[in-house]
């Protein structure tokens, strides 16, 4: 496929996945019928290049699911579907007094994308002026989420914001997560799988392990969502190198925003306020010396979940580390992630027993997380890896088509392709890669 015809068929992926009716687009039909947060971040991006309305469009609709308290959810139940579990009965987002009335939500997050979005979309409108409009009419909507973050989030004011449920993490079946389902003794729900009606289970968790996501939302609406109560009796609680390396970058582009809009000194100043406690603390309690990455910090049991994951590398993106400690990240993304039988990047650890080449999450390649890495690597002038990380990623597609996601294994690549079809972001980022 030449670069034409990948352009036009991202294009497609995204113009089939999109609602006419309802404005937003769904990250895959069957397997996600719903709009989901940082996926329609990703989308809009793509749409950026090329339909700023509908780019437009799939952030507004997004934001028609934030609640009053600034929380922005992590599935906005636009349409009805009976194609996922669980869906808008199961959340009861209306438990929580702040949730909007028009539309059914979940009561939990994902990794708050809009900010960098924003800017992005910025750098590639071609009108700037309409854009800043657009800008303008949302930009404090996503101040009020990540002031809730901070209020809510942040127990020991550290700039560190924590997540109680591993769909907030976005890397949902990570083994990240393993050591706290072991400490958990679920009740065995009564359910209906539905991802399983759509994937092969062996690429799936297992129904153990969605018991205990079942119950971690239990133990939220028992309480309403209230985010006090949820953070004295959630046993998952996890500092996540990802979802708050994505927040540092969107402040980062707020307060970049803000200042080209004018005014709003109040603002940036607390924005930077934010940043520069949360750089400092992310490098004195993120980063493994032994593994020369960042991890997760289980805040709930006080101690760091001592795993190298494609999540280590974002900090990049966002500019936390100094060039010293990101020489040492880069080395160890080579070493052990970028070996002569790979392709990057693995989302967890290959040389990991954990480490799983078809599971999701727990060992795949996500076109998300490379376009992450790679603007990280070219933010820090690494530009060799960052080629390389570029072309594998288009490599599969050009081979697969617009799969979810990959086996990063070379002598596999002709069977590389697992999890839905179609799929939005996978289409998003790779217009974005070719655009550049
Ligand atoms: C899966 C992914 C999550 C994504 C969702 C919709 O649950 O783990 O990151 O947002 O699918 O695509």
């Amino acid at each position: 496929m030449n670069k034409q015809e990948l352009i036009e068929g991202a294009k497609a992926v995204l113009n089939s996945n999109f609602n006419e009716d309802k404005g937003f687009t769904i990250p895959c039909e069957g397997l996600y019928p719903f709009q989901w947060h940082w996926d329609s971040g990703f989308i809009a991006i793509g749409f950026a290049h090329y339909d700023i309305e509908k780019a437009k469009c799939e952030i507004e609709s997004l934001l028609s699911g934030q609640w009053d308290n600034g929380f922005i959810p992590h599935i906005v139940f636009h349409n009805e579907s009976d194609t996922y579990f669980p869906g808008p009965d199961y959340h009861r987002s209306d438990l929580h007094p702040a949730s909007p009335k028009p539309v059914k939500t979940t009561g939990i997050t994902q990794p708050p994308v809009l900010g960098f979005v924003l800017k992005e979309i910025y750098d590639i409108a071609s009108n700037k002026q309409d854009i800043l409009k657009f800008i303008k009419r949302n930009i404090d909507k996503i101040y009020q989420n990540h002031t809730h973050f901070y209020t809510h989030r942040d127990p020991y004011n550290e700039g560190l914001v924590y997540i109680y449920h591993n769909w907030e993490s976005g890397t949902d079946n990570s083994p990240i997560w393993d050591e706290i389902w072991q400490t958990m003794n679920p009740p065995k729900y009564k359910y209906e799988r539905k991802d399983t009606t759509h994937v092969d289970a062996s690429q799936r968790p297992t129904n153990r392990e969605y018991d205990c996501y079942l119950h971690l939302l239990e133990i939220a609406k028992a309480h309403n969502y209230d985010e006090g109560k949820i953070a004295e009796l959630s046993p998952f609680l996890v500092q996540d190198p990802l979802f708050n390396a994505i927040l540092i970058k969107s402040n980062e582009a707020l307060i970049e925003l803000y200042q080209i809009i004018g005014g709003n000194n109040n603002k940036i100043e607390i924005l930077k306020s934010w940043q520069d406690k949360a750089k400092t603390r992310f490098e004195e309690k993120l980063f493994n010396e032994e593994l020369g990455s960042y991890v997760y910090y289980d805040l709930r049991n006080d101690k760091q979940i001592a795993y190298a994951t494609s999540s280590s590398f974002t900090p990049l993106f966002a500019g936390i580390p100094n060039k010293e400690r990101a020489n040492k990240l880069v080395d160890s993304l080579i070493q052990n992630f970028g070996s002569e039988d790979l392709f990057l990047c693995a989302s967890f650890d290959p040389k990991s027993e954990h480490y799983n080449p078809v599971k999701y999450w727990r060992g795949p390649v996500w076109i998300n997380l490379n376009w992450l890495i790679y603007r990280g690597l070219k933010r820090y002038g690494y530009l060799e890896i960052a080629k390389r990380l570029k072309q594998e990623t288009i490599n599969y597609i050009e081979l697969h088509g617009f799969y979810e996601y990959f086996d990063a294994r070379k002598d596999q690549f002709e069977n590389a392709a697992y999890g839905g079809k179609n799929f939005s972001w996978s289409a998003a980022l790779t217009l974005d890669l070719l655009n550049e």
